[in-house]
Formats: C-alpha cells, structure tokens, sequence
C-alpha cells in the first residue's frame, strides 16, 4: 500500500513495528529543491510540480522524526540506504545517531550531469548511508546476488570485489520529453540495493516516494513495497503507473551469478600439488599460451582459484632468482 501522506504521522499510522525488510529512501535535502531548476537551468515543463521541501532550521528535527519512525518499523536483521547531498548530510548523520543505528557503509555515488561551475569544483556525487539498527549483529546481505566469487572484471580484476566497493559510478537516467519528479533515482542504483539486501516476496518501504522509483523497481524485482508521498500531484501521476508494473517482471533479465567453488578451495597445497602444478604450468608454457589461459586451464584442473595458482607460480619463480 502507498500513501499520500506525511510520512512521519502516516508511518505511524500504517505500519507495525518490526515489519520492514528494507528502507531505501531519498529525503529532500533542505537546499531549496522545490527551486533545483534554477540552478541546473533545466527545462521544468515536464517536471511534476509541487516537490515539497523542508526548510533548513526545521530539517534536524524531521530528519530525526522520520528516522525514529524507519528504527521503529524495520526488522532487526534489516537494513535502510538514505541517499543523501552533502550540504544537510551532519543532520541525517546525527539523526541516526540519535535513533541508535549504526553505519555499516559510507557510500559515495558518482553520476554525471553534476552542475557546470567556473569557480569551484563540479559536485557529481551523492552519499549513501547504509545502515543497521544498533547492537543488532546479523544483517540480511546477499554477497552473491550480481557476482560469484570467481567472476572477472574486463581487466582481470575480482568482478565481486569491484561491485562491493564503496564508489559506484552509476549514471543517472537521461529521460529527455518525459513527466518525472526532481531527483528521481536510476533504476540501476536501486536494482543493486534491492538485490544486495533483500530476497524475493521482502517488504521495501521508502519514506519520500517521489516518482516511487523505489517501489517500481521492488515491485518489478518481485519485493512488496510500501511507501509516502506528500504530494498529491506526484501521488496521483505515479499511483497507476505502478500498478501496471508486472510484479518480477525484471528477474528474467538479471545477470545470473556464477557461484562456482572450486572443489580444492581451501585446501592446504601439499610439495607434491606444487611439484604437479609447475610442471603441468611449464607444458602450457611451452604450447605458448599466456599466463592468463594458463592460469584458467589450471584452475579447472587442480580445483583451485587463479589468484591461488598465480601466488604458487610466483613464489617458484622468486625461489629461482
Ligand atoms: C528527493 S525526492 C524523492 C525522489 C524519489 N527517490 C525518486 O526517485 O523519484 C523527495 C520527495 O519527498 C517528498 N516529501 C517531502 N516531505 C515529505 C513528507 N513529510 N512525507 C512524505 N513525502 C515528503 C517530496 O515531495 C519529494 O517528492
């Protein structure tokens, strides 16, 4: 259910303590947005009017209301992503303070159409706060719901490692003709939050619907999704929209993790595994395959990972010099 409400009575009103998997959420930010255009010199015809902004020396005080109301519902082993603009971001960092969460991920969000400037630096980033309720140890997180433990990047790096670090440059949707809300979030971002921190059938709930980007995608990744929007001309657009979306209707098209674990991972290598594997490594060097080929036949055949081989190799290699 959604509601076209403020968020700190409406909350109040409708959801129970404890029910909520996973808040992912994107406040305004006090810095005047209901007036954005102005700075970006956008065209704002086809930009929902009515965005409701909080004012400055009232945002600590809301910022800590709603934040008690998303402790209060969430579930002990779920999480909340706040997405947030540097200018306010010590209110929200107090405010969740304040309410006992913890964070567990400061995250940066690079994007592009940052606003051109001559005499300072470009903003083109956005913090994301991933938190947990306090003392609360055992936090629903999917590590491979995108990458399995052996996947690459295109530069041979750990694909996993490279999608759990803490920068992600995800751009933002450039949705030229099309009736939007201010600051509407990239299904991408969202897509990653979802999948990271909660499964099929969970309850997503954002605070600040907006153009309910959130609850699209929840909905679209077959999640249940709850939320507020202040804004009746936005509620009102958005509302039958997201009843059309074809509840999992983007599973079909996720990437599917290769969760391959090799059968001797973890095991100690004995002198006769290392005395095989160099000497099987020399006849592969000798039919003139790069190490990278090497290193991938050698894998499936001695059960290990690459980077397990590739410490091997070079430590043979060192002996030698
Ligand atoms: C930054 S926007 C959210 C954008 C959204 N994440 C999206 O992708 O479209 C913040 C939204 O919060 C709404 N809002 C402001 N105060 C509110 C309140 N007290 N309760 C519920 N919504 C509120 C604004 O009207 C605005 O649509």
């Amino acid at each position: 259910m959604y509601y076209n409400e403020d968020c700190i009575s409406g909350s109040k009103k409708h959801l129970k303590d404890g029910t909520v998997d996973l808040i992912i959420t994107d406040p305004p930010f006090a810095i005047s947005g209901d007036k954005l255009h102005k700075h970006y010199n956008r065209d704002e015809k086809h930009v929902i009017d009515g965005y409701v902004e909080i004012p400055k020396d009232q945002y600590m005080d809301f910022s800590i209301n709603w934040i008690a109301q998303a402790h209060r519902i969430l579930k002990d082993d779920g999480s909340m992503y706040i997405v947030s603009g540097w200018s306010n971001l010590l209110d929200i960092l107090l405010a969740l303070e304040q309410n006992e969460f913890d964070i567990i991920n400061h995250i940066i969000w690079k994007y592009n159409f940052g606003v051109y400037t001559k005499k300072k630096y470009v903003t083109s980033h956005y913090h994301i706060l991933y938190c947990k309720k306090q003392n609360n140890k055992k936090v629903k997180f999917n590590t491979n719901c995108r990458f399995g433990p052996s996947e690459k990047t295109e530069n041979d790096g750990s694909a996993l490692y490279s999608d759990m670090e803490d920068v992600w440059v995800i751009n933002r949707e450039y949705k030229q003709g099309k009736t939007k809300n201010k600051n509407q979030l990239p299904k991408e971002l969202l897509k990653k939050m979802i999948l990271y921190s909660s499964d099929e059938n969970d309850l997503v709930c954002d605070f600040f619907l907006g153009s309910f980007s959130t609850a699209k995608v929840a909905r679209a990744l077959n999640r249940n999704s709850t939320g507020f929007e202040i804004n009746s001309e936005a509620f009102d657009h958005q509302i039958n929209k997201i009843e059309k979306i074809e509840a999992g209707c983007m599973l079909k098209d996720l990437k599917i993790p290769e969760n391959k674990i090799h059968f001797n991972q973890g095991k100690s290598w004995s002198e006769e595994d290392i005395e095989k594997l160099l000497t099987r490594y020399n006849a592969l060097k000798t039919q003139r395959l790069s190490d990278k080929e090497s290193f991938e036949i050698l894998s499936g055949e001695f059960g290990r990972g690459r980077f397990s081989i590739l410490n091997i190799v070079k430590a043979n290699r060192s002996e030698k010099t």
